[in-house]
Parts: C-alpha cells; sequence; structure tokens
C-alpha cells in the first residue's frame, strides 16, 4: 500500500505522542520475555504490523497503530505480583483493553483487537477483523523473536531495542 506523505506523518505523530507519553513509559517497568519489557515489545509490534498491513494493503492503519501500542497495555507484572500469576495469559487482553479504554477512550475496533490478540490461547476470541488478525500475528512475530535470544545479551539488547523503537517509519540512511 502506497501511502501519502501526509498520511505517513499522521501515523509518526500518533506513534510519538504515545512513546513519550507518562502513561505509557509505565510499561517499561514491566519485565517481558527475555529482557524485553512491555514498552519497547509493543512499539515492536506496531512497527512490525504497520510493515505488514502496508506490504499486504490491508486493514485501517490508525486502528492498527493504536492496537498494537495498547495491546498488552494491563499494567502489573505477573512476576512480582503472583496473585495475578495464574489466569494471566488468558485474562491480560481484557484488562489491557479495559486499562485502555478508561486511559485513552479507545473505540470499539481498537477494543476487538487488543482482547483477541490472545487467539489460539483464548480459543473462543478468534480475531474477526483484519486489524485483529495483523496485531495478533505480529505479537506471535516478535513473541517468538524475544525467546530465542540468550538472556547473556540481556543489557546489550535492550539499548539496542530502545534504538529501534525510535521512530514508527526508520529514517532513510
Ligand atoms: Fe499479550
Ligand atoms: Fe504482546
Amino acid at each position: 500500500m502506497i501511502i501519502s506523505e501526509k498520511k505517513k506523518q499522521e501515523l509518526e505523530n500518533i506513534y510519538q505522542s504515545f512513546l513519550h507519553d507518562e502513561r505509557i513509559l509505565r510499561m517499561k517497568d514491566i519485565s517481558m520475555h527475555r529482557g524485553s519489557n512491555c514498552y519497547v515489545h509493543s512499539f515492536k509490534v506496531a512497527k512490525l504490523a504497520i510493515k505488514r498491513a502496508l506490504r499486504h494493503k490491508k486493514g485501517n492503519l490508525v486502528t492498527i497503530l493504536l492496537a498494537a501500542i495498547l495491546h498488552d497495555y494491563y499494567l502489573y507484572d505477573w512476576r512480582i505480583d503472583k496473585s495475578k500469576r495464574r489466569h494471566h495469559m488468558g485474562s491480560h487482553p481484557y484488562v489491557a483493553a479495559r486499562n485502555a479504554e478508561r486511559d485513552f477512550g479507545i473505540y470499539d475496533s481498537v477494543k476487538k483487537a487488543i482482547q483477541s490478540h490472545m487467539w489460539p490461547v483464548n480459543f473462543t476470541d478468534f480475531p474477526k477483523s483484519k486489524e485483529a488478525r495483523i496485531i495478533s500475528n505480529a505479537d506471535k512475530t516478535i513473541y517468538l523473536k524475544e525467546i530465542v535470544c540468550s538472556k547473556r545479551y540481556k543489557k546489550k539488547r535492550e539499548e539496542k531495542y530502545l534504538k529501534r523503537i525510535e521512530f514508527l517509519f526508520d529514517k532513510e540512511k
């Protein structure tokens, strides 16, 4: 999909406003797979989801961007809060959707995409829209990439990751 410079700028502005939003920055404190954290993970999913949507000419780009950034906005660390551990896998999409609705007033298609991103773990919540399927697939790709990396490189990777998510559309070199 070829998008206009104006549309590109609009998406980049949304991305940047979330990247520096205080409420979103709290996700940095939530550890994730192998040295990643919730903040880095979510923006990596957002970049990949937008890239795929453009490549396959699919979906509403703003919906994809918002749902990707907010898909894991559950705001607790189950590694610290043990009471959350047992049901985390299945319940966190609904917690994230609720928090996102409360803090950012998201619309319905964004909410549905967030809620269904854990399919097939949540077997009955199939991602019905194109946008939801893109989010769910991009999340799985990023998750797999994160878990195959060794913990030994944790620090190096954190710095590298922060650099990589600086912009939605990487500057041409
Ligand atoms: Fe998730
Ligand atoms: Fe995720």
